[in-house]
């Protein structure tokens, strides 16, 4: 079958996927983005939504391989931002006129975590109501594996969107980049408990794990598309060499650029599969090239994540190494990030929540 025939579907089997995401002829690629951005704009406009981040700490106690800020990192100094800071944070997005708020941290699941979560989210969508967020701020929480019972008072609180990337759907890759007592099994209930409880769930992948084939990355686009899920956050594995998958450093560089226009097809792919749902142009891959968000938006991304982070705290939340933007302030990265949108011809969204539509 021809490329063209390909790109006119709406249903994809696994071996279309894999089709595309194998494309290496640089006109193929563009056929590709050209496409996926074409869909993008038909289905939802040249709407690019902010989700304001806060990291708002890097305690952990989890260890996943990967991960600069798993509990086994000793070499990272741990903080937790008061609940003023983060409140005045998420306000001061409202302020600005972005419609969501992203609370991130390390995985907790303490009683004491999980109140202050609780507290914290109530508090910002009590004051963040106004007359331009009649419903308040959009809230979206991404703080790991959690019981149903904690994710159901999360909601009840007025968090509406839950972010909790699958990392990767094949069985070998998770449970080589994970220690034993977490489970792929688990993190797919996990996925489905948040969707009963009615948030619009996301989910994501690492791309460029070592050993990871296109096949694998075929199977994970149709996961997302099998769980139905709202928003989809994935990006290049990018190593961190204070972490077990250091030895790997020589393999992912040499697979550099590879890895880079990967996660750029694997955007692309995903938009023609899952057509209308949100997908991040991420940090990661702009860690990668100067320019990768704004790549990534052009090949069918609409979600960008500014940094709210305090700069003092920021250098301590490193998941992976060379992370960009660690010493701009809100501000800063708010005009920076309106300047990249705009030079692709997209606009930022104004006090608009951009949910997928239904
Ligand atoms: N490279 C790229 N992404 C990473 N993450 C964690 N560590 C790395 C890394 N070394 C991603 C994971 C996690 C998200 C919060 O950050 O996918 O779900």
């Amino acid at each position: 079958m021809k490329l063209n025939d390909i790109l006119n579907k709406k249903e994809f089997t696994k071996d279309d996927i894999a089709f595309l995401l194998s494309l290496e002829n640089v006109d193929d690629v563009e056929s590709l983005r050209a496409k996926a951005e074409d869909l993008l704009l038909t289905l939802r406009g040249n709407k690019v939504y902010f989700r304001g981040l806060v990291e708002f700490s890097n305690i952990c106690t989890s260890d996943c391989y990967y991960c600069g800020i798993r509990k086994s990192n000793t070499a990272v100094e741990r903080y937790q931002l008061s609940k003023e800071q983060i409140v005045d944070a998420a306000l001061w997005c409202a302020g600005q006129g972005y419609g969501s708020v992203v609370l991130q941290s390390g995985e907790r699941t303490d009683c004491a975590f999980v109140d202050s979560v609780v507290e914290i989210v109530r508090e910002i969508k009590r004051r963040s109501v106004s007359n331009a967020l009649p419903d308040g701020i959009g809230i979206t929480l991404c703080v790991g594996e959690q019981t149903e019972e904690t994710y159901r008072r999360f909601y009840d609180a007025g968090a509406h969107r839950y972010l909790l990337r699958i990392e990767s759907t094949s069985p070998e890759i998770f449970s080589r980049i994970h220690p034993e007592k977490q489970s792929l099994g688990n993190r797919i209930n996990c996925l489905k408990m948040l969707k009963k409880i009615g948030y619009k769930t996301g989910t994501g992948v690492m791309i460029g794990i070592p050993g990871q084939t296109v096949q694998d990355l075929a199977k994970d686009i149709l996961f997302f598309k099998e769980l139905d899920t709202d928003m989809i956050g994935m990006g290049p594995y990018i190593v961190h060499r204070q972490t077990p998958m250091a030895s790997y450093e020589n393999d992912v560089l040499a697979r550099y650029d590879d890895i880079f226009r990967m996660s750029l097809k694997m955007i692309a792919v995903t938009r023609l599969v899952l057509r209308n749902v949100n997908i991040a142009a991420t940090t990661a891959l702009q860690s990668m090239k100067p320019d990768g968000r704004e790549q990534g938006l052009t090949f069918g991304a609409n979600v960008i994540m500014p940094q709210l982070t305090p700069t003092d705290v920021r250098k301590n939340y490193l998941l992976y190494e060379k992370k960009t933007c660690l010493d701009e302030n809100a501000e800063q990265c708010r005009s920076c990030l309106t300047g990249r949108i705009g030079s692709v011809g997209r606009v930022v969204a104004v006090n608009e929540w951009g949910d997928r539509p239904l």
